[in-house]
C-alpha cells in the first residue's frame, strides 16, 4: 500500500526550487510504483480483437455466479430482472445459479442456454447456501473473469467496460463493489433484453438522483482467473447473505497481498430496487408471495465465525479506507487512495504521464475532487455494516428442539433418519451427512452427545439437537465397542428412538460408520408396522443370520406403532439395568435369551408385543466382518458389484483404525481442511493435488 502513498501536497506549499526536488522524488517513487502497481497491458502484446466468423470477439469471457432464493413473489421478480440485466450486458456473459430448487431448473430454461443451475454445493438443512462452497466452485470457472454477485443486483453496461479495463491490468486483481438501492424503479428491460425503457427518462440520470447507500451490505466481487489465489488461509463456513463474508474476504485478500484489490462501487452502475410494488408487470405468472422466515440467528453464526477467524482486524475496523477506489471521471478511470488523499490515472503505465497528472494539479484535480467527494459515503456504508453486525454476539444455538425439528425434517411418510455422534467421530459424521446429501436424502437429524459436536454441527448446517441426558465425558479415542463409554453412548440411542417413535415418527437409526451406497428407506419401510428391520452381525457366509447376539443395533428401522413402541420400551428398560451395551438387550429382549423367539433363519417374534424382528440380508447389508469386504483392494467396487445397499465399518477396534480404513477405501465424502463435502467438481482437483503431493514427497 505504501507505493500508492505519493505525498506531494506539502512540496507545493514551499518554493519553486522544491518542485524540482520533489519532481525527482516523484520520478523515483513513480518508477517504484510502476513496478508494484498493476499497469495497462501492452495493447500490442495483447491484441484486443479476435476475428471469429463474422462476429468480433472483443472482451474476456465472464461467468456470473449467484445464489438466488426460489423465484417467488417480489423477491423472485427482482431476481428475474437482475438475471436478465446480466445477460443483457454482453453475449459472452454466462450465468451460473447455485440452487437445489427444482422450480429453478425449468425457470432457467426460459432464460436461455447461457443460464445454468449448479445444485452441487453445500447448503444448510434450511436451504441456505454456504459462501465458502460457492467461492470454491466459482474459483474453478474457466472463464477469464468470475463474478460473484447478490441475486437482486442489477448491472448496467458500464460494468463490462470496467471489467474489460481491469482485465488489461498487468497484475492479478480482485474487484469489490457495494450496491446502492433505489426506490420507485419503473424501468423495464425491453423484449430483446438490451435497453431499459420508461417514457424517455434516462436510467443513468434516474440512478444518480435516486440511489442510496444503505447498510445491508449487498455486494459483488469479481476477479480475473490469474495465477494468484484470492487470499491466504481457509475461508470459514459462512452462510451466504448473512453478513461478514465479503468483508472477511476483502480483509484476508488485503492482508495476504497476492492481488491488487480495489473498490469499484462508484465506477460501475449497479443497484437493487428497494421496492418493486410499482413495478409494472410485477410477479411473473404462476408465482405467489413468499413467506419469509425469520432467520436472524443465521447472522449470529456468521458473526461468530467472523470473530473467531478474524477478530484482530474486525474490531473497530474501517479497512475500507485501505482499499484503493476506482472511479470514472469524465470518461477516465482514476485511482483514489483515500488515506493519502491521492488521485491518479487508473492503469497508466507511463510514468511520465503519471508524473504530469500529479504535477499539473490545476484542471485535472478539480474534476477529480468531485469524484473523490462522491466516494465519501462509501466509507460510511462499509463501516456501518460492521458495527451493526458485530453487536450480535449471542452464543451459538439453533432455535430448534427435537420436537420442533421433526416436522421440518421428516419426509411425507413421517420418517426420520437419526444419527447420534460425539466429538471423536465428528468428521465421520460429516462424511456420512455428505453421503446422504449426495443421495438427496434430507430427512435426517443429528443428536449431539457433547457441546463441541453441537457447535460443529450448527456451523456445518446440520439439523442438530442436544441430548440433555447424554453421558458426560465421552472419551475421544476410547469409545469403541466393548468399552464402558460405548455402553453409555449406545443407551442414548434406544432412548432417543423411543422418544421419536412416541412423537409419531418412524426412525431409521444409522451409526455414522455405516456407508450408504443407496437409499435404504424405501426397502426397510416396505415391511410395514410391527416389524423391526435390523442389520445382522453374522459374519459366517452360510447358515442362519438370527443367531444369538447377531442383532446389530447400529442400523435398524423402527416403525411408529404401538407394538414397536412397546417392544423398544422393553429394550430400553432392560438396557438401563444391564452392565452391557444396549446391543445384547435388543437381542435378548426381542429374540429371547439364547434365541428362544427365533422364527426361521432370519426372524424373531417377540411374543408379548407381537413385534417381528427381520434380519437384513447380509449380502446387501453387510457388516464389517462379512466376506472381508473392508480388506478388498477396491472396497467400493467390490461392494457395488455385490449390490450392497450399505456397508458397516464395524468389527474393528480403535478410532484411528476405523477412520483410516474408511478414508483409504474412498468411502469418504468430506474434506475437513476446507469443511466442505466433496463434490464432483472438486474431486478431480483433490486427486491432482494428492498426486502433486505424492510426487513432491519423493
Ligand atoms: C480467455 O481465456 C482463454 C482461455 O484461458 C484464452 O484463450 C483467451 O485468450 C482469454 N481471452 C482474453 C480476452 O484474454
Ligand atoms: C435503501 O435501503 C435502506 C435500508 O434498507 C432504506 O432505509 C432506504 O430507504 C432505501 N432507500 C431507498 C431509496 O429506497
Ligand atoms: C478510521 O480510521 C481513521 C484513521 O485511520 C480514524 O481516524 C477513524 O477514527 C477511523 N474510523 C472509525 C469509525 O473507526
Ligand atoms: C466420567 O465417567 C466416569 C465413568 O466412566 C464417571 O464415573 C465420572 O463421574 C464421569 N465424570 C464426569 C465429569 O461426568
Ligand atoms: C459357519 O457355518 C457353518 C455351516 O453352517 C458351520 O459349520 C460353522 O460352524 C459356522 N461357523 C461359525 C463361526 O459360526
Ligand atoms: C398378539 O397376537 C395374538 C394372535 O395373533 C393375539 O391373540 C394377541 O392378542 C396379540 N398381542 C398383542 C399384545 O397385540
Amino acid at each position: 500500500m505504501k507505493a500508492y502513498s505519493l505525498r506531494y501536497n506539502k512540496a507545493f506549499q514551499v518554493g519553486l526550487w522544491l518542485v524540482w526536488l520533489s519532481g525527482f522524488l516523484l520520478i523515483a517513487l513513480s518508477l517504484y510504483a510502476v513496478q508494484r502497481l498493476p499497469s495497462l497491458r501492452d495493447q500490442i502484446s495483447k491484441p484486443k480483437l479476435h476475428r471469429k466468423g463474422l462476429r468480433d470477439v472483443t472482451g474476456p469471457s465472464i461467468t456470473i455466479f449467484s445464489a438466488p432464493s426460489p423465484f417467488i413473489g417480489t423477491v423472485g421478480a427482482r431476481q428475474v430482472l437482475a438475471v436478465r440485466s446480466w445477460l443483457a450486458l454482453s453475449p459472452d456473459v454466462k450465468v451460473v445459479l447455485f440452487s437445489r430448487d427444482p422450480s429453478l431448473v425449468s425457470f432457467a430454461a426460459t432464460l436461455g442456454s447461457r443460464v445454468s443451475i449448479e445444485p452441487n454445493i453445500d447448503f444448510t438443512f434450511l436451504g441456505t447456501p454456504f459462501f465458502h462452497s460457492m467461492v470454491a466452485r466459482s474459483k474453478l470457472s474457466t472463464s477469464n473473469i468470475s463474478v460473484l454477485i447478490d441475486p437482486e443486483i442489477i448491472l448496467l453496461p458500464d460494468f463490462i467496460s470496467t471489467l474489460n479495463y481491469a482485465y488489461k491490468l498487468d497484475h492479478d486483481w480482485l474487484l469489490v463493489a457495494a450496491s446502492p438501492n433505489v426506490s420507485r424503479f419503473m424501468f423495464q428491460l425491453e423484449k430483446s433484453g438490451r435497453h431499459w425503457l420508461k417514457d424517455g427518462e434516462k436510467l443513468q440520470e434516474f440512478l444518480a438522483q435516486n440511489r442510496e447507500w444503505s447498510c445491508d451490505g449487498r455486494m459483488l466481487m469479481a476477479w480475473n482467473i490469474g495465477e494468484q489465489p484470492l487470499h491466504a488461509g481457509v475461508l470459514p463456513p459462512f452462510l451466504y447473505g448473512k453478513g461478514i463474508h465479503y468483508e472477511w474476504v476483502i480483509k484476508e485478500a488485503l492482508s495476504s497481498d497476492f492481488r491488487f484489490i480495489f473498490d469499484a462501487s462508484e465506477a460501475i452502475s449497479s443497484f437493487y430496487p428497494a421496492d418493486l410494488d410499482n413495478w409494472p408487470n410485477k410477479i411473473p405468472s404462476g408465482f405467489s408471495v413468499a413467506d419469509i422466515q425469520d432467520k436472524s440467528w443465521e447472522y449470529s453464526i456468521n458473526s461468530y465465525l467472523g470473530k473467531r477467524y478474524g477478530s484482530l482486524y474486525f474490531h473497530g475496523a474501517n479497512f475500507s479506507k485501505n482499499l484503493v477506489k476506482v472511479v470514472k471521471c469524465d470518461g477516465h478511470y482514476l485511482y483514489i487512495d483515500a488515506i493519502e488523499n491521492v488521485v491518479y490515472p487508473f492503469g497508466n503505465r507511463n510514468s511520465l504521464s503519471l508524473l504530469k497528472a500529479r504535477i499539473s494539479r490545476s484542471r485535472g484535480e478539480k474534476k477529480c475532487i468531485k469524484c473523490v467527494e462522491c466516494s465519501r459515503p462509501l466509507d460510511r456504508i462499509m463501516d456501518c455494516s460492521f458495527k451493526e453486525l458485530f453487536k450480535l454476539s449471542t452464543p451459538l444455538f439453533l432455535p430448534f428442539s427435537l420436537e420442533s425439528l421433526l416436522p421440518v425434517i421428516a419426509d411425507k411418510d413421517k420418517t426420520i433418519v437419526l444419527a447420534v455422534a460425539g466429538n471423536s467421530y465428528r468428521d465421520m459424521l460429516m462424511s456420512w451427512v455428505c453421503r446422504l446429501r449426495q443421495l438427496l436424502i434430507t430427512n435426517f437429524v443429528v443428536c449431539a452427545l457433547d457441546q463441541e459436536t453441537y457447535q460443529f454441527s450448527i456451523l456445518q448446517g446440520l439439523p442438530v439437537f442436544n441430548d440433555p441426558l447424554a453421558p458426560g465425558n465421552i472419551s475421544f479415542n476410547d469409545c469403541h465397542f466393548g468399552t464402558n463409554c460405548f455402553q453409555r453412548v449406545t443407551k442414548v440411542k434406544s432412548r432417543l428412538v423411543l422418544e421419536i417413535l412416541k412423537l409419531g415418527y418412524s426412525v431409521l437409526l444409522s451409526d455414522v460408520d455405516v456407508y450408504w451406497f443407496k437409499n435404504p428407506l424405501p426397502f426397510v419401510r416396505s415391511f410395514g408396522p410391527a416389524v423391526l428391520v435390523a442389520q445382522s452381525d453374522e459374519y459366517n457366509e452360510t447358515g442362519p443370520i438370527n443367531l444369538p447376539r447377531r442383532l446389530n443395533s447400529g442400523f435398524y428401522f423402527a416403525h411408529s406403532d404401538s407394538m414397536t413402541i412397546a417392544a423398544i420400551q422393553k429394550v430400553v428398560k432392560h438396557a438401563s439395568t444391564s452392565d452391557l451395551s444396549e446391543q445384547p438387550s435388543f437381542y435378548d429382549v426381542l429374540c429371547g435369551e439364547g434365541g428362544f423367539n427365533r422364527v426361521g433363519d432370519d426372524r424373531c417374534l417377540e411374543p408379548e408385543t407381537n413385534l417381528t424382528v427381520h434380519f437384513l440380508d447380509r449380502n446387501f447389508f453387510p457388516n464389517g466382518a462379512y466376506q472381508g469386504l473392508w480388506e478388498k483392494k477396491n472396497v467400493k467396487a467390490s461392494c457395488m458389484k455385490k449390490g450392497c445397499v450399505i456397508l458397516h465399518n464395524n468389527w474393528i477396534s480403535g478410532r484411528t483404525k476405523k477412520l483410516g480404513r474408511q478414508v483409504l477405501s474412498g468411502l469418504w465424502e468430506y474434506d475437513s481442511s476446507t469443511r466442505m463435502c466433496l463434490h464432483s467438481w472438486d474431486r478431480s482437483q483433490t486427486k491432482s493435488r494428492r498426486r502433486k503431493k505424492r510426487r513432491g514427497s519423493f
